[in-house]
């Protein structure tokens, strides 16, 4: 059975197949002969139950797994998705067909199964690890995360998963990714903060200096777009020092470059060193308390399971670190509360990065359509309405400094003396940027 052939029995067209038909044959051979494990109604009702869904949608996704198992071009695509997912190195599904026209309003329903194949392999990869059965249990909720926004509007209120989400369920299964409480920590090399990170030796205090040849706005952040830029950050290192750009603590570079004598400031993080990416699923209720649990779980958690691995921080990236967040949300917000235990890092941004996560659209904002339901639906547009942008940026917090979550650690202690020639930069004049950051080095 070729792919074209299961288009046709689904009456899809993709403009671009090269992508869904490719590892086909590789996928034919590793089909099993009968049922794969996954579309068994007792597994995937397992698994439902275990990701925590309730009966709900349980009626629905019977019809669809019995659809999928007396018809063979679905089984077969079924099986394809689920092999080119879990078990090839291919993780990505780029233009699959969505199934709407064959299955209608259970559509999304063919890749939530899918999705909850997942799970299975999710258990037996923490068992592997020794991970305890409650956190094997709330890393497996991840699905129905991955539900609720598909459910929530995009698509016309249908229940599902949106095949693209497929490749984020993956990790789960084989990458050491973990929800501890409300957070998920993920063990791998830093790739999202794109700064280096000093401390100071005798007072443990943390700066960052940009990467040499960043390219900056006027206003301290990074843009994807050409136009945008004016001027570019420069860092090197000599024998006695590290020399380059001030990016302070509230996500802003500057034009203010510093000599750190080696002697006094140590390098303590910079790009692919070890770390815990931090992810936030969504699900609201990112309560100071709450984030506060997950980061004291993270520190007992991982020295115990991965005692060869010395994460140096936690690093993210996401909107939650735009340094315009204060502008929008008031400082009491959960949201902004949550920026300030971080030292935030600008990264190059599209203008309309992350709306996504709080509209469930993509692409530029339109005023008329986009839900105006819940309060940050509402903040956001009409900030957007005076014609800002919108921005995803970075942060991190030291290993060493996680025992300080919950004090604005690095918001609280800046400016730092130890820096020197701080008061020949700082303009301490907020009303210039509207900002409540109060030093503005850009406009020197
Ligand atoms: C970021 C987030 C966790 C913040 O949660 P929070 O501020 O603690 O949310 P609360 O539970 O206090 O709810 C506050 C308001 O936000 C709304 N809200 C919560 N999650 C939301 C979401 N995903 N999209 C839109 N609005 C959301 C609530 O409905 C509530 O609105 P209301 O005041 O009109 O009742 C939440 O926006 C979320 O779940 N986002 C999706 C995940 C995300 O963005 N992750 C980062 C990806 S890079």
């Amino acid at each position: 059975m070729t792919p074209s052939e299961i288009l046709e029995h689904i009456d899809e067209q993709l403009e671009e197949q090269a992508d869904y038909a490719s590892l086909w044959t590789e996928g034919s051979s590793a089909m099993p002969t009968g049922i794969p494990d996954f579309l068994q109604d007792s597994q995937w009702q397992d698994s439902m139950k275990y990701a925590g869904f309730d009966e709900t949608h349980a009626a629905e996704a019977a019809i669809v797994a019995e659809t999928i198992r007396r018809d063979p071009c679905l089984l077969r695509l079924a099986w394809q998705a689920y092999w080119r997912t879990y078990c090839s190195n291919s993780h990505t599904l780029k233009h699959w067909p969505t199934l709407e026209k064959y299955l209608g309003d259970l559509s999304g329903l063919f890749y939530f199964l899918v999705g909850l194949g997942g799970i299975p392999l999710v258990r037996a990869h923490h068992r592997r690890l020794g991970i305890p059965e409650n956190i094997t249990h709330d890393t497996c909720q991840q699905i129905r995360v991955e539900s609720i926004p598909y459910y929530a509007g995009q698509y016309d209120n249908k229940f599902g998963v949106d095949y693209p989400q497929l490749e984020w369920l993956s990790h789960y299964t084989h990458e050491p990714y973990f929800r501890l409480g409300r957070l998920e920590f993920w063990l791998e090399p830093n790739k999202v903060c794109k700064a280096r990170a000093f401390r100071h030796r005798r007072t443990g205090r943390t700066v960052a200096l940009a990467l040499d040849q960043t390219p900056f706005s006027c206003d301290g952040s990074i843009f994807a777009e050409e136009k945008q830029v004016q001027w570019f950050s420069h860092y090197r290192e000599t024998a006695e020092s590290f020399i380059g750009n001030v990016i302070t603590p509230f996500g802003i570079g500057t034009r203010w470059v510093v000599e750190l004598p080696k002697n006094e400031w140590e390098l303590v993080l910079q790009p692919d060193d070890l770390c815990l990416t931090t992810h936030i699923p969504n699900g609201g209720h990112l309560t100071p308390e709450a984030c506060a649990a997950s980061v004291r779980l993270a520190l007992e958690f991982f020295p115990k399971h991965f005692p060869d691995a010395h994460p140096k921080a936690m690093v993210s990236q996401s909107w939650l670190f735009n340094n315009q967040l204060h502008q929008v949300f008031p400082p009491d917000s959960n949201v902004v509360q949550f920026q300030r235990q971080f030292y935030a890092v600008p990264l190059s941004s599209g203008p309309w990065n992350g709306l996504w996560f709080i509209f469930l659209r993509r692409g530029a904002p339109d005023f008329q359509d986009w839900p105006r339901n819940t309060t940050p639906q509402r903040l956001i547009l009409d900030f957007l309405a005076k014609g800002h942008h919108w921005r995803e940026a970075s942060m991190f917090l030291l290993w060493e400094d996680m025992k300080h979550y919950g004090t604005s650690h690095y918001l609280s202690q800046w400016p730092y003396a130890e820096l020197g020639g701080l008061t020949s930069c700082s303009v301490p004049d907020a009303s210039a940027t509207g900002s409540s950051t109060g030093l503005n080095f850009n406009s020197k």
